[in-house]
C-alpha cells in the first residue's frame, strides 16, 4: 500500500491523501511561481504517476517530428514523466559536420518535456553508429579527439536539462567471446570508453553517466558478463559511471530471461543504478510486460523504465506491435498489466531469484538500526529520495533537509516535522521498510541526511 502525506499523520483514504497532495502543490505553485505539479496528483491512474509513487520513472522514447501530433502528444503528456529523444541527440543530428552542432530538434523535445515536469535521459554521446560521414572516415587521435569534443560540447549544451546520459552506447559484441565489438572507436584504443565517461563528468557534473546496450539482460550471456566486469573495474578504478542500461529489446529471438531480476539486481549490487532504458516486446504480452515490471520494483537501484516508443505505430519495429500502445491510441492489455504492476496489484510470475531472508526481523524497542538513503528520479524543480530501512520492522528515521528545500509529499511512512520544517521523522505505518519523499530543491540540490534510525 502507497502512503502519501502532507505534514499529518492522521489516517486519510487514498482519494482524500491524493487531494491533498494536489492542493498542496497548487499552494506552492501560489507561493513559487513556476513549480510543476507533482506527478502523484493523480496517482494510480497514469503510467508516471503511478512510478513515482515507487520512487521511479516511466519513460518513452519520442521523435521530434511527431510533437505535433495530438493524438501523440495527448498520450505522452498524460503517462510519461522521463523522455529519451529516439534520434535526435546522436552523432549525426547533434554534430553532422564536424565542429558545427545542430541542437535545434533535440532542444524541442527537451523543451516539450522539462516544461511539463518530465525528465530526460539523453542518448548517446558515443556509439560506432549513426556516425556522420566526417566521423566515420576519421580514426586514431583525430578521431579520439574528435569523440571527446562531442561529448564535451553536447553534454555541456545540455547541461542541467538532463537527468542521465547514454555516455557510450552497444560498444560490446554480441556472440559468446565478450570482446568489445570492433569499431573506429574502439580501434582508437581500449581506454576510449572511460575517456568518453571522463569527459562527460567533466561536462555535466549532475548528470549520471550510463552505460548502455542490447542483449544484456541474459545473467549468463557472455555480453552481459562481460559489461559488469567492465563496470566493476570502472567502479575499483574510480572511473565516474553510475548507471547501467538494459536496452531490453524482447523478441522471439532474444526473449525475456527468467533471471532477468538477478541481472538488475547484480549491477545494482556493483552499486550503480540501473535503468531499462529501450523496453519493447514483441506482440506485447501482457505477462511479460508485468514481469519486466515487478523485476524493476523488486530492486531499489532500478529507478526507471523507458519505452521504446508510444504507438505501436511509432515502433522501429512497429510489424511486431510491441509496445503499450495501438497505433489508434488505445491502452492493450500490457498496458493494464504493467500499471497494475506499478500499483502493487499483482503477484510477479518468476520466482524470486534469491532465497527469502530467515531470522529475528525485530529487535528490542530502543534499538538501533540502518537506514540507507538513495537518490530517486531528479525534475527541473525537485527530486525524489528513497530509504531504505534494516534491522527492525517497526522503526523511526530522522531525516534532514537543507533549507530552503522543502519536502512536498511522502510514502510507505507516517511523518512529522520538527518547529524549523526541515526535519521530517518518519515512522513505520505497516507498509514495508523502504519509505520515500519528494524534495522541492527551491534551488539548492544538496542531499538530504539520515540523522538516526531507531528501534521501536
Ligand atoms: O527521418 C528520415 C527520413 O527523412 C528518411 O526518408 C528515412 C529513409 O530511410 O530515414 C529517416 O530516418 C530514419 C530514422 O530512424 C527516423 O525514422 C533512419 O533512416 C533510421 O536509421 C533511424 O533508425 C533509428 C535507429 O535507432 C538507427 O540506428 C530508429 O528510429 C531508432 O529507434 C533506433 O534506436 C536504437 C537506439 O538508438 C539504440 N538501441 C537500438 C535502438 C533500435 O535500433
Amino acid at each position: 500500500m502507497i502512503d502519501s502525506c502532507q505534514r499529518d499523520n492522521r489516517p486519510k483514504s487514498t482519494a482524500r491523501r491524493r487531494a491533498a497532495l494536489a492542493l498542496a502543490a497548487v499552494g506552492l505553485l501560489a507561493a513559487g511561481g513556476a513549480v510543476v505539479l507533482p506527478v502523484a496528483a493523480s496517482a494510480g491512474t497514469t503510467l508516471g504517476a503511478s512510478a513515482a509513487e515507487r520512487g521511479r520513472y516511466f519513460g518513452a522514447a519520442v521523435a521530434a517530428n511527431k510533437l505535433s501530433d495530438s493524438a501523440y502528444t495527448t498520450i505522452l503528456n498524460r503517462e510519461f514523466n522521463s523522455v529519451t529523444p529516439e534520434n535526435e541527440m546522436k552523432i549525426d543530428a547533434t554534430e553532422p559536420q564536424q565542429g558545427q552542432f545542430t541542437f535545434t530538434n533535440a532542444d524541442r523535445i527537451v523543451s516539450h518535456a522539462r516544461s511539463r515536469g518530465m525528465s530526460v535521459r539523453g542518448h548517446t554521446l558515443a556509439w560506432h553508429s549513426q556516425q556522420p560521414g566526417w566521423m566515420q572516415n576519421m580514426s586514431g587521435s583525430a578521431l579520439r579527439q574528435a569523440m571527446l569534443n562531442h561529448v564535451t560540447q553536447v553534454a555541456t549544451h545540455f547541461r542541467g536539462q538532463v537527468v542521465a546520459w547514454d555516455v557510450v552506447n552497444e560498444a560490446f559484441a554480441d556472440g559468446s567471446t565478450g570482446a568489445r565489438r570492433d569499431s573506429n572507436l574502439q580501434r582508437t584504443g581500449n581506454d576510449w570508453i572511460e575517456a568518453a565517461f571522463r569527459a562527460a563528468r567533466a561536462a555535466d557534473p549532475g548528470a549520471k553517466l550510463c552505460y548502455n546496450d542490447y542483449n544484456t539482460d541474459d545473467w549468463t550471456h557472455a555480453k552481459t558478463q562481460a559489461v559488469y566486469n567492465m563496470v566493476r573495474d570502472f567502479k575499483q578504478r574510480g572511473v565516474p559511471i553510475d548507471c547501467v542500461g538494459l536496452q531490453s529489446h524482447f523478441n522471439s529471438g532474444s526473449p525475456y530471461p527468467a533471471n532477468y531480476r538477478t541481472t538488475l539486481s547484480s549491477f545494482a549490487a556493483l552499486g550503480v543504478d540501473v535503468q531499462i532504458t529501450e523496453l519493447d516486446i514483441q506482440n506485447a504480452p501482457a505477462d511479460t510486460y508485468r514481469n519486466v515490471v515487478n523485476d524493476c520494483l523488486a530492486v531499489s537501484r532500478c529507478t526507471g523504465i523507458t519505452v521504446w516508443g508510444i504507438r505501436d505505430s511509432d515502433s522501429w519495429r512497429a510489424d511486431q506491435n510491441p509496445l503499450l500502445f495501438t497505433s489508434s491510441g488505445a491502452k492493450k492489455p500490457a498496458y493494464d498489466a504493467v500499471l497494475a504492476a506499478l500499483n502493487g496489484g499483482t503477484t510477479p510470475t518468476t520466482p524470486p531469484t534469491t532465497p527469502p531472508t530467515t531470522g529475528p526481523t525485530t529487535p528490542p524497542p530502543g534499538g538501533s538500526c540502518t537506514a540507507t538513503l538513495r537518490d530517486g528520479t531528479r525534475w527541473g524543480d525537485r527530486f525524489n529520495s528513497e530509504v531504505t530501512v534494516s534491522g527492525a520492522s517497526n522503526w523511526t528515521v530522522v531525516v534532514a533537509v537543507t533549507p530552503p528545500q522543502k519536502v512536498s509529499a511522502t510514502w510507505n511512512g507516517t511523518p512529522s516535522w520538527d518547529s524549523s520544517g526541515n526535519v521530517m521523522t518518519m515512522r513505520s505505518n505497516g507498509s514495508g521498510n523502504v519509505f520515500g519523499f519528494t524534495t522541492m530543491a527551491n534551488g539548492n540540490w544538496t542531499r538530504p541526511q539520515v540523522r538516526s534510525c531507531t528501534a521501536s
